[in-house]
């Protein structure tokens, strides 16, 4: 038997209706914040995200879905969602009016080890403000992702905020990093002894026992950071306590990506176990700039579904129950088949959720089914009530029944679906 693709998962029916509705939330809530749905493909130019993510991060040097089409261009089932958002900002020129929101809902994909939270293909939602260099900014973002997890319902977070910094402090402090780790070079793993030239700071995000061991003790970044830096930071801290937003300071906090400056924050769930990470963001001021527009300074964040709906299922919180039919519709014999499947189907063209068998059925299998699709009615049609013009009609919660006139068979289950919906 052929398997999903390992790390794959599909999304059956009854889990789909509380994606819609997580979905359907996340929209609502980003459209009162004022931030429009950009979507963008499914794949990208390679080189967007080597630019853009930063060759020797792990999701550029290890983790890429890349292959070569038909015609020889390079391509990438995009790992993330920023860069992509980037390059349609570019390409659609979308820096006209700024301060720009964007925000997105798909697919991501990174060849990880896969384990509880950690898929090869998963999805994110995401938001990206563009045009605002002030930490306000960093608070709205940071504000919007607290309350997209408080309005369903998730309180046991707790944020991670940490500064990166600009090039200039980074600049310094890299050279310090690199003093330090001179002589433990040969401790480290073989892939952050080819990043020690390349890109020193990702080291710090190697999660290897080997690199962890040489780790230890060296300065904080957070140490160098230069006045206005510092400044912004010390805005953002404040901006989120008068919103009264617990945020706690980690200085290890450095995110795996090369294109974040300033503010960088995690959003982690308690219970999750290794993948506790519900979310994370930061400030990028220079990649509208690396990927070559003009400067624009940015901040955004991004949340997987998969390990909001985790939390859920831990907390117990439904969004949404599953949809049940409104009606079963019980034919007995074949010419009350084709009679209920015409007046199934009027229904259901009026928007009516209709259980509709296909083929003909003892009565007794029909009312077992109808019990177990959670039907709030059943209609009975036989040959004997074709003929008389009334059918039964039977109230699966309290139990009793009622006559009902064939002729105007829609417009009263139409009726009571109607009148059902105004006591919801
Ligand atoms: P990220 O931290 O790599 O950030 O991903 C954001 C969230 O996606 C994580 O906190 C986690 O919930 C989820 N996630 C990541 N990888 C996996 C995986 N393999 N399986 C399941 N869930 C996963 C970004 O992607 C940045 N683009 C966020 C951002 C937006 N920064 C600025 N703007």
């Amino acid at each position: 038997m052929i398997k999903a693709p390992r790390g794959t998962s599909d999304i059956l029916p009854a889990a789909s209706s509380q994606w819609q509705e997580l979905e359907g939330r996340l929209r609502k809530l980003c459209t009162a914040y004022g931030y429009g749905e950009l979507r963008t493909p499914i794949f990208e130019a390679t080189e967007l995200f080597a630019r853009g993510v930063g060759e020797g991060t792990d999701i550029v040097d290890k983790e890429m879905y890349t292959f070569t089409d038909r015609g020889g261009r390079s391509l990438t089932l995009r790992p993330e969602g920023t860069a992509p958002v980037v390059r349609a900002f570019l390409e659609h020129k979308l820096n006209q009016s700024l301060p720009a929101r964007f925000f997105y809902l798909g697919p991501m994909f990174r060849y990880e080890r896969p384990q509880a939270g950690r898929m090869r293909q998963f999805h994110q939602f995401g938001i990206e403000l563009f045009g605002a260099p002030g930490p306000l900014a960093d608070v709205e973002v940071i504000e919007l992702a607290w309350t997209a997890y408080r309005e369903l319902g998730i309180s046991d977070l707790e944020i991670k905020l940490n500064s990166l910094g600009c090039e200039e402090c980074r600049a310094a402090y890299r050279q310090e990093l690199k003093r330090r780790l001179a002589p433990r070079l040969s401790e480290l793993c073989g892939h952050c002894q080819g990043r020690y030239e390349r890109n020193p700071l990702r080291i710090l995000d190697c999660k290897s026992p080997q690199c962890q061991g040489a780790l230890t003790e060296l300065p904080e970044l957070s140490t160098y950071l230069c006045p206005e830096c510092k400044e912004h930071f010390q805005q953002v801290k404040e901006g989120l306590s008068a919103l009264g937003i617990p945020a706690v300071e980690d200085p290890q906090l450095v995110r795996g990506f090369d294109y974040y400056t300033r503010t960088v924050f995690e959003i982690v769930a308690e219970g999750l176990g290794a993948q506790d990470a519900v979310g994370g963001g930061g400030r990028y001021n220079n990649l509208v700039q690396d990927l070559g527009g003009p400067s624009v300074p940015a901040v955004g964040f991004a949340a997987g579904i998969e390990r909001i709906l985790l939390v859920l299922e831990k907390y117990g919180i439904k969004l949404k129950e599953e949809e049940k039919p409104f009606i079963y519709l019980a034919p007995l014999g074949k010419e009350a088949l084709l009679y209920l499947f015409k007046t199934g189907t009027q229904l259901r063209r009026q928007g009516i959720p209709v259980y509709l068998p296909l083929e003909e059925k003892s009565l007794k299998a029909q009312m077992k089914a109808a019990d177990r699709c959670g039907a709030s009615w059943t209609l009975i049609v036989g040959e004997e009530e074709l003929k008389s013009g009334q059918a039964l009609l039977k109230n699966m919660v309290l139990g009793s029944q009622q006559q009902i006139q064939t002729a105007k068979i829609v417009e009263a289950i139409a009726e009571l679906y109607r009148e059902e919906g105004s006591r919801k």
